[in-house]
C-alpha cells in the first residue's frame, strides 16, 4: 500500500447484498473502487450489528485492492489479532471506544496493519493531536455511526483543521457517511482523500447490472476532483 493524496473511492459493503458479498466485492472492484470499506458493528458501541472476523476473513480472497476495516465495536483490543488474521490492510478504531486509543493504535501497527482512528461528529479534531505519529488514517464521521443512508453532517471545518495538523505526515483523511456527488466536493476541497460511500455507490445497481456501480463511482470521483460533466 503506497501513500498518495489522490481521491480514492471506498464503497461500503454495508449497502451490498448481504447474501452475495463475494460477487458484490468483485463487481465494485471491476467498476473502479480503489478500496473496499467493511463496517464492523457490535450492537453495543453502535446500535446495529453486522459481521465479525470470520466473515471478514471470508471476504479477504475477493478483495484485490485494499481491505479497509472500520471497527464500530468496544472494546477493540481483544479483537486486533483476529482482524490481522482475517487479512485487514487498514484497521480503524473509534477514539470514543475506550480510554486507551494510544495503546490500541500501537497494537494495530504491531500486528502488521495500517492503523486508523475514527472520530464521531461530536469529537473535535484536537482529540487526535497526540496520535498523529501513531496513525495512518483519520476517519472523519459525517454521520453518527450505525447505519447507511443517513444525511451528511458538515464537518468541513474539522477536516481543514486535521489537514493542517497532519502537515507532511503520510496520514490519509477518510470521510464516512452521506458521501455522494453533492457532498464529495466539499470534503475533497477541505483536504480529504479517501471517500467512503455506501448507498451512493450501490443504488440502482446489482451484480447483474454492475455498470451502474461504475457510473456511481465515477460520478463521486469526478465531483470530488472538480470535474463537472
Ligand atoms: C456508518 C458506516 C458507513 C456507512 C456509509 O456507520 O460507517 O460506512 O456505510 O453509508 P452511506 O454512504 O450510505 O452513508
Ligand atoms: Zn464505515
Amino acid at each position: 500500500m503506497s501513500f498518495d493524496r489522490s481521491i480514492k473511492i471506498a464503497p461500503s459493503i454495508l449497502s451490498a447484498d448481504f447474501a452475495n458479498f463475494g460477487q458484490e466485492i468483485q463487481a465494485i472492484e471491476s467498476q473502479g473502487a480503489d478500496w473496499v470499506h467493511i463496517d464492523v458493528m457490535d450492537g453495543h458501541f453502535v446500535p446495529n450489528l453486522t459481521f465479525g472476523p470470520m466473515a471478514v476473513k471470508a471476504f479477504r480472497p475477493h478483495v484485490k485492492t485494499v481491505m479497509d476495516v472500520h471497527l464500530m465495536i468496544a472494546p477493540v483490543d481483544p479483537y486486533i489479532d483476529a482482524y490481522a488474521d482475517a487479512g485487514a490492510d487498514v484497521l480503524t478504531a473509534h477514539i470514543e471506544a475506550g480510554p486507551h486509543i494510544h495503546r490500541t493504535l500501537q497494537a494495530i501497527r504491531a500486528a502488521g496493519m495500517k492503523a486508523g482512528v475514527a472520530l464521531n461528529p461530536g469529537t473535535p479534531a484536537e482529540a487526535v493531536a497526540q496520535l498523529l505519529d501513531l496513525t495512518d488514517l483519520i476517519c472523519v464521521m459525517t454521520v453518527n455511526p450505525g447505519f447507511g443512508g443517513q444525511k451528511f453532517i458538515d464537518m468541513t471545518s474539522k477536516i481543514r483543521s486535521l489537514r493542517s495538523m497532519i502537515g507532511d505526515r503520510p496520514v490519509h483523511i477518510e470521510i464516512d457517511g452521506g458521501v455522494d456527488p453533492s457532498t464529495a466536493p466539499l470534503v475533497a476541497e477541505a483536504g480529504a482523500d479517501v471517500l467512503v460511500a455506501g448507498s451512493a455507490v450501490f443504488k440502482g445497481g446489482s451484480v447483474n447490472d454492475p455498470d451502474v456501480y461504475g457510473a456511481n463511482i465515477r460520478n463521486i470521483r469526478d465531483a470530488a476532483n472538480g470535474v463537472w460533466a
